[in-house]
């Protein structure tokens, strides 16, 4: 109908401003560029698709929920992020969203996402790595409740050579049990 909200295709959601699906085979090269987009150190296809054979990996991208036609832009996707759970415990690898459309709530819908997804999985806990410096992704993981569990020094390799400490975050995945 002209005029209105696209509809997410079979197995997508609609997630606040975003449409979150669950990464295919096909999304390997895009996810690749997402994460080159977002991170200095960006990954090639072959690292996105070594981390998404592992027992447990999977990996959501994201579009922004626009009205009418998506655009090319869109369509490229406007970020992902990259899980795996074991057991009782679930691990976010990466997360990113493409610099042109920060501050939307994209990356607050992909980590919702991811969450609820590792917690059908039957993960209890999340836990991540964050670079000591990375405040906006400290805020993102605080406001769903991470807290700061522990340093991991020298954890990142920059480009110029450099290291950089990492702080592991840890979230809980539980429903508070209200009975
Ligand atoms: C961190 C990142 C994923 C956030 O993506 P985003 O889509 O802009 O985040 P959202 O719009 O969903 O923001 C959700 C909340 O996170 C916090 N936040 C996000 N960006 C922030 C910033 N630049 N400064 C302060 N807080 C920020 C805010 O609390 C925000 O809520 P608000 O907008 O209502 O204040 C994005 O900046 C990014 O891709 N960075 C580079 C890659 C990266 O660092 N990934 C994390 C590695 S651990």
């Amino acid at each position: 109908m002209p005029g209105s909200s696209p509809q997410p295709s079979a197995g997508a959601h609609a997630a606040g401003p975003a449409i979150i699906r669950v990464a295919g085979p096909f999304d390997l090269g895009k996810i690749s560029r997402l994460h080159r987009a977002c991170f200095a150190e960006g990954w090639s296809r072959a690292d996105v698709a070594h981390l998404l054979a592992l027992p447990g990996s999977f990996g959501l991208v994201a579009r922004l929920a626009q009205r009418g036609f998506p655009g090319l832009d869109n369509l490229r996707g406007a970020g992902f992020a990259l899980c795996r759970v074991v057991r009782d415990e679930c691990e976010l690898l990466s997360i990113g969203v493409v610099p042109t459309v920060r501050r939307r709530g994209v990356a607050r819908a992909l980590l919702l996402s991811a969450m609820e997804r590792c917690r059908l999985a039957g993960a209890e806990k999340m836990f991540l790595e964050v670079a000591v410096d990375n405040v906006e992704a400290q805020a993102l993981y605080a406001i769903h409740g991470f807290r700061t569990v522990g340093t991991r020094p020298n954890y990142y390799q920059r480009l110029d050579g450099s290291r950089a400490h990492a702080y592991t975050m840890q979230g809980d995945l539980l429903l508070p049990d209200n009975s």
